[in-house]
């Protein structure tokens, strides 16, 4: 397992913006969609390419393919505003939904939705939220996902807390972990602290 917080400057800013209490929806979601995009390119540095040549007006360059097909399984519903942020960098990648929202008292993962193929047809699976708290979550999908028959899972979200990171990689050692920020703890109803509320309400406009 290896877990990877963003140091670049640009997730920084665009991420303590994002957590501002005052941002508004509309900014909360051109946020969402620029900080997936950037961690999706920390998220890919490693894909593996094949030698391909391409004939320019000038000669012959030797240059690289990529060998991966790729599926993006957001969890609804916070994890559908990284979506369009993935597809500016790899506009093919296949989308997959997952359902699942937590039960407000147990805070236990309640799946209420799967749009998956009946096989897999990818290479990877890059599973979208924002949120990594309890990580219940985003083992079930992950859970889902090894069930169907994915071979290689990548989790990207933008905030983290210990006990998310904990619970995934320890029910996942081989799912990496990539995250804008890892925050300081949960609160006792389940919150990230001090990270930005509920991803979901904030996203779509459906707070209090
Ligand atoms: C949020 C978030 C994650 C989940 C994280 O979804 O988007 O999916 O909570 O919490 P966990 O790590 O403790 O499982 P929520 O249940 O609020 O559903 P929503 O996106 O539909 O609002
Ligand atoms: N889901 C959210 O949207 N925010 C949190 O802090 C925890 C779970």
């Amino acid at each position: 397992m290896a877990i990877h917080i963003s140091n670049h400057p640009l997730v920084k800013h665009k991420l303590t913006i994002l957590r501002d209490k005052t941002t508004d929806h509309v900014k909360f979601r051109q946020l969402v969609r620029e900080l997936a995009l950037m961690l999706a390119y920390e998220a890919t540095q490693d894909l593996p390419t094949s030698p391909f040549s391409t004939e320019t007006p000038m000669g012959t360059a030797v240059g690289a393919q990529l060998t991966y097909e790729i599926g993006l399984i957001p969890i609804l519903r916070a994890g559908l505003g990284m979506v369009e942020g993935l597809w500016e960098l790899l506009p093919s990648a296949e989308v997959w939904h997952i359902g699942i929202y937590r039960d407000e008292k147990t805070l236990r993962p309640v799946q209420y939705y799967n749009k998956l193929p009946v096989n897999p047809r990818v290479q990877l699976c890059l599973i979208l939220d924002p949120m990594l708290a309890t990580g219940g979550s985003a083992v079930a999908t992950t859970d889902i996902l090894k069930k169907w028959g994915a071979q290689k899972i990548k989790f990207v979200g933008l905030i983290g807390a210990p006990e998310g990171v904990k619970a995934l990689s320890e029910a996942h050692p081989d799912v990496d972990i990539y995250l804008a920020a890892l925050d300081d703890r949960l609160n006792d109803i389940g919150y990230i602290m001090p990270g930005l509320g509920d991803a979901g309400d904030r996203q779509f406009g459906t707070g209090d």
